[in-house]
């Protein structure tokens, strides 16, 4: 069912940025563009989200998602039953075109586009707390898409702690991936051997006080197909066969501060 909005959202998908071309889109919304067979890239947003899922309910949730980009998993969450989700991006035709999705399939009284870096530090989202919050695959561009661009990597890690910490006070549930290079950059390892077990000591240790970890997955090739399983003894060794993006544990976090469900 194509609508005034297909092409306009078209332009706005493919415009070249730093992360562009960077997720899938939802059916729905690739066949309400008229395009249900449009080749995208994916970042295995179906299995991340599926992962989450399957340990989170999300009907009747609040959200944020922070670092939305196209909105896969914003339309997702509303898709699955979020009541509301408040989508934050600073790149301006990934807010663009998220907006213009949104109200392409006819949700935007549920969807609040924030085309804007989230401030980890001083925004803290008017102290609204939220039920979800989705914050993947951001915080390692601390000091690159925003926040300081004169921080070192060891001070741009501790505020990655504390930007994740401050967090626990506006976010029950938290979905958390990060990567394994500073701003993206390989030159720039946050780990020195570039390890899933290193990146989660480093935030298991980081986050204790305010968080509580209710899951880890990792991703694992199984008969040819990538799927995000709970952590053992042997996915948690570095693979990389699988490639930097698919050696990134996601994080299922629970906050320790706030005690009942944020509504
Ligand atoms: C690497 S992509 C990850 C996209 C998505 N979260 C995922 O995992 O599929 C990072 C996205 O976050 C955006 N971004 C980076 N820092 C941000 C911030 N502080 N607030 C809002 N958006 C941010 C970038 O523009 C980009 O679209």
């Amino acid at each position: 069912m194509i609508n005034e909005f297909s092409k306009e959202l078209l332009e706005l998908y493919k415009a070249k940025s730093k992360h562009s071309s960077y997720q899938q889109l939802p059916a729905s919304l690739l066949s309400r563009m008229g395009h249900p067979n449009l080749e995208v890239t994916r970042r295995y947003e179906e299995e991340r989200f599926g992962f989450i899922l399957k340990s989170l309910s999300l009907t009747n949730c609040s959200v944020l998602d922070i670092g939305g980009n196209t909105g896969y998993f914003t339309f997702s969450a509303i898709e699955n039953g979020a009541k509301c989700v408040d989508y934050y991006e600073g790149n301006e035709n990934h807010a663009d075109f998220v907006a213009l999705a949104a109200a392409s399939l006819g949700v935007t009284d549920q969807i609040k586009v924030k085309k804007q870096y989230f401030d980890f530090k001083n925004n803290i989202v008017d102290q609204k707390q939220y039920d979800v919050c989705f914050c993947l695959n951001v915080l390692h561009h601390l000091g690159d898409d925003f926040g300081d661009s004169n921080i070192g990597l060891s001070n741009a890690k501790k505020e990655m702690i504390e930007s994740l910490n401050n967090m626990a006070y506006y976010v029950n549930h938290m979905c958390f991936q990060i990567g394994f290079n500073w701003k993206g950059d390989i030159s720039k390892p946050i780990f020195d051997n570039g390890t899933k077990k290193e990146m989660i000591q480093f935030i298991s240790d980081g986050i204790r006080d305010e968080w509580d970890i209710v899951d880890i997955a990792i991703p694992e090739n199984v008969q040819g197909k990538i799927e995000y399983c709970k952590m053992n003894s042997n996915n948690i060794e570095r693979n990389d066969k699988l490639g930097e993006f698919l050696n990134r544990p996601m994080f299922l976090l629970k906050s320790k501060v706030i005690t009942e469900e944020a509504k």
